[in-house]
């Protein structure tokens, strides 16, 4: 017995979510047992790129999420109404509900987790911060051991584009933020993400989470990146920083415990060169984390797009479908034994078929100490051709009384050529040693 779906929204990201659904293999066993039920949209005229039974398609968005046989509800249909509503009804009926809408949580999260609480029910939304990026799960699992003392990161792809090509073309910021909306990087209506609305959703979300409190949006600070000109670019970068629109929630270490406050923020931010979060460019997001004891980690990937986000919706699915299958499981296994969460057990027992080295394909870098004689390059190009070893650059970087040194860095080729060539080049009387030879990616 599977999980009925019930999926609002078949725009970018429930597109994305359908298609990881209708194409189970070579995922986690679980997928295949979620069913896309229902799918709820706007208009069954809208030319779609994806082809789904008609039965199952339904502009009756009301009636997925009262439908007695639908366990989970996926709300990407975003904005604030009707998608508040909807999860409200669907917490209503008993259902569980994953969502990606980071603006209708960061308002409505105190009024959706209080209906959710009082019902039982889980509501999730790993997809609602950094896209694909696993960011709210860690927070919530894997670094629950720690006490967070810090949450910063670039979560706004669309600033990051932006102030990416500011810092690189020397361009003002009118210009490349019309030329970003000619090419999509950028909405028509580009508010939510240049003034940093959309980066404050995100922040209030996360530090929700990081140090388990209500965060009321309101008070969260807020500033775009209007303002940010070329000049101010051009003299951070000599002064050794990048210009990032950095989101920071923190713990205000000026205060004692007792009166412990929150800094929760979205602003530009000069961010030293050296800085982890100074080399994330154009779309990407990252989120650095502070904890005690585990010190700093960073999360990086693509904050936004169908798959990435879909990537998260349905790993969202799948916590809740483990959830249910063992509360399903436990109460009829007939041997006695207790059924795992499918998620956290171990689901195989097969051996995987692992690739001898030799087959490997890839880059390498070696380094040979050679007779400073005519011909010696000529010598190893021949060998490493004869073995298919095609090499993308070759250097002779130093001479030491008659020994040369020769660099060369091959394209990808199998590791048994390689290996083969160099077993005739380390014979070779010209060659007198191979100091290294390294893999390169
Ligand atoms: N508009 C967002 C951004 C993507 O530019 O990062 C969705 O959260």
């Amino acid at each position: 017995m599977g999980f009925k779906i019930g999926l609002l929204g078949l725009g970018t990201v429930g597109t994305g979510t359908a298609k990881i659904l209708l194409d189970p293999v070579q995922r986690h066993p679980l997928v295949k047992e979620l069913e896309l039920y229902r799918v709820g949209v706007k208009s069954l005229e809208k030319p779609r790129s994806l082809e789904l039974p008609p039965e199952i398609v339904t502009t009756d968005l009301e009636a997925i999420v009262t439908d007695p046989a639908v366990d989970i509800v996926v709300e990407v249909i975003g904005g604030l109404e009707p998608a508040r509503s909807l999860i409200l009804k669907a917490i209503e009926h008993g259902k569980h509900v994953v969502t990606a809408n980071k603006a209708a949580i960061a308002r409505f999260g105190d009024e959706i987790f209080t209906a959710a609480t009082k019902a039982g029910v889980y509501v999730l939304l790993e997809a609602a911060v950094g896209g694909g990026i696993p960011v709210i799960e860690p927070l919530k699992q894997s670094l629950c051991s720690n006490r967070i003392n810090a949450v910063m990161g670039i979560v706004n792809g669309t600033t990051n584009y932006i102030l990416t090509r500011m810092q690189n073309e020397g361009a003002d910021f009118a210009d490349v933020l019309a030329d970003a909306q000619r090419l999509g990087y950028a909405e028509a209506d580009p508010t939510a993400d240049v003034d940093g609305l959309d980066a404050a959703d995100k922040i209030a979300i996360l530090a929700s989470l990081a140090f388990g409190g209500r965060i009321k949006l309101s008070e969260v600070h807020c500033e775009g990146i209007r303002q940010i000109s070329a000049a101010d670019i051009a003299y951070a970068e000599k002064l050794g920083f990048v210009i990032k629109l950095i989101a920071i929630a923190k713990r205000d270490s000026q205060l004692s415990s007792e009166l412990e406050q929150l800094q929760v923020r979205v602003h530009p931010t000069l961010v030293p060169k050296t800085h982890p979060l100074a080399s994330v460019n154009d779309v990407y997001n990252a989120i650095l984390i502070e904890g005690d004891p585990i010190g700093q980690v960073m999360f990086f990937g693509p904050g936004a797009g169908a798959g990435p986000t879909a990537s998260a919706v349905v790993s969202d699915m799948l916590n809740i479908a483990a959830i249910l299958k063992v509360e399903r499981g436990n109460s009829k296994q007939a041997n006695g034994t207790p059924l795992l969460d499918p998620l956290l057990a171990c689901s195989h027992q097969h051996y995987c078929a692992i690739a001898p080295i030799a087959e490997l394909s890839t880059r390498f870098y070696a380094r040979f100490l050679t007779k400073d004689t005519p011909g010696v390059i000529g010598k190893l190009g021949t060998c490493f051709g004869n073995h298919e070893v095609s090499l993308e650059s070759v250097v002779q970087t130093d001479v030491r009384g008659d020994v040369a040194e020769i660099v060369v860095v091959t394209h990808d080729v199998r590791e048994g050529n390689f290996r083969q060539a160099l077993a005739e080049i380390q014979a070779m009387d010209a060659i007198a040693s191979i100091p290294s030879t390294l893999r390169a990616l």
